[in-house]
């Protein structure tokens, strides 16, 4: 019932707003713990793909950190100014920004306790978490080299705005590296259109939903155990679902296709 209530009410931009802000925020407040730091629902590469040696730690959250990886590596991001819209709790941003070089990563996020929570957890020179909108980004236009973007625009009021924003930061050249689901096949058919109403050059495009359903297969004892660690009880079920375990609905529509995950990659110019 409450799903049914919450999904009609989502073709509302105010809806999808203060959903995001609000469940961002609870999620920073009551659940502060560093072994979580990704929300993203994770990544296996294609053979063709470099492996990435990772140590064999279950709490390392591998195939959330793998997304990013595989992601960010489209480009060389050594030396440049990044930008990631949609942080979270600042474990993508401090994975790349420690280990891609690039000169500084700024995670922008609407939720301002992953903001606070990620600065506390991450430290780096490079590296800094500030509050704000996709919709309304804090910064200079043609000022960033690289825009990141993960599993996040599905929950924004207007997708166009947050593109129009995109394009008004980046330099001349720079890019534009997203990842995200929508939850039938129609939804995504507008956010290509969305894309390509932009002026950004499409330059790679991924249905990466195979690799996803792996990760959550793979990653699903280890979620699980992280679930019933750090949730009370009584949030177990709405939580699994949230964070897709096996048979959550989540899971279940992106294996029988009715939901897809796409990779992007566009330039600007
Ligand atoms: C599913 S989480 C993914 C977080 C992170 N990218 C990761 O993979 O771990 C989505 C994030 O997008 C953020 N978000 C939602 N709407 C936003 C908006 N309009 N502007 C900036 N961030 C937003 C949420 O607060 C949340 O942290």
């Amino acid at each position: 019932m409450v799903n049914l209530i919450i999904k009609a009410f989502k073709r509302y931009a105010w809806f999808k707003r203060i959903n995001a802000k609000i469940t961002y925020e609870i999620l920073a407040k009551y659940i502060p713990a560093e072994e979580w730091r990704f929300m993203n629902y994770g990544y296996v590469p294609t053979e063709a793909e470099p492996p990435l040696a990772l140590p064999d730690d279950p709490t390392l959250q591998k195939y959330p950190l793998q997304m990013y990886h595989y992601l960010a590596t489209q480009v060389d991001l050594r030396g440049k100014t990044v930008l990631e819209v949609g942080s979270g709790r600042g474990g993508g941003a401090h994975y790349i920004a420690t280990h891609l070089q690039p000169a500084s990563y700024t995670g922008l996020d609407l939720a301002q306790r992953a903001v606070d929570l990620a600065n506390r957890l991450y430290q780096s020179a490079n590296l800094r978490f500030i509050q704000g909108s996709a919709e309304k980004i804090p910064l200079p236009d043609n000022s960033i080299d690289v825009v990141i973007n993960v599993e996040s625009c599905h929950a924004y009021g207007s997708v166009p705005a947050f593109l129009g924003e995109v394009t008004r930061v980046l330099k001349p050249g720079g890019y534009f590296l997203m990842v995200d689901f929508r939850n039938e096949v129609k939804n995504m058919d507008v956010l290509h259109a969305e894309l390509r109403a932009t002026e950004l050059t499409w330059l790679k495009h991924e249905n990466i939903s195979e690799r996803v359903i792996m990760a959550i297969e793979a990653e699903n004892d280890s979620k699980v155990a992280r679930i019933e660690k750090l949730v009370p009880p009584r949030w177990h079920t709405l939580f699994g679902d949230f964070a897709g375990v096996v048979g959550s609905r989540f899971y279940n529509t992106l294996k029988d296709g009715t939901r897809v995950y796409h990779r992007f990659v566009l330039r600007k110019g």
